[in-house]
């Protein structure tokens, strides 16, 4: 009894770094824009008053290449190495430069990297 109480405590606690920032729940509209290094994902997002504004946020400033994969990184500056991003719901997918002469496709959630500021995209 004890043991089970401390374990869903435990995994309580962990899902809000789970679901982290999660900004496909508040925001509409989203999709890429713009090209090359400087490709970005635009929404329109709801401010804790109900009103929505569209903001942009460049994929290089929340996003690093690890070798051919995508992972969240502030200031990563993951699109000088990928290229051919296309975006389905928050599902991100690019070709990666695998720093081996390969250009592997991955894929990764914006969900993990990107949250809603206050109506502004962040990470
Ligand atoms: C909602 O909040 C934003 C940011 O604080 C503000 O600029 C805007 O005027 C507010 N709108 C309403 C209808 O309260």
């Amino acid at each position: 009894m004890q043991f089970s109480g401390l374990f869903v405590l435990v995994a309580v606690a962990l899902v809000p770094s789970v679901l982290a920032q999660n900004f496909g729940a508040s925001c509409n509209n989203i999709h890429l824009t713009g090209t090359g290094p400087s490709v970005s994902v635009q929404a329109t997002c709801f401010l804790p008053n109900g009103t929505t504004k569209s903001s942009t946020l460049g994929l290089s400033s929340c996003l690093t290449n690890s070798g051919g994969s995508l992972r969240c990184a502030r200031g990563g500056n993951a699109m000088q190495s990928c290229s051919g991003c296309t975006l389905s719901g928050t599902s991100l997918r690019c070709n990666c430069g695998d720093g081996k002469g390969g250009n592997p496709s991955t894929t990764i959630d914006l969900n993990q990297c990107i949250a809603n500021n206050n109506g502004n995209l962040g990470c």
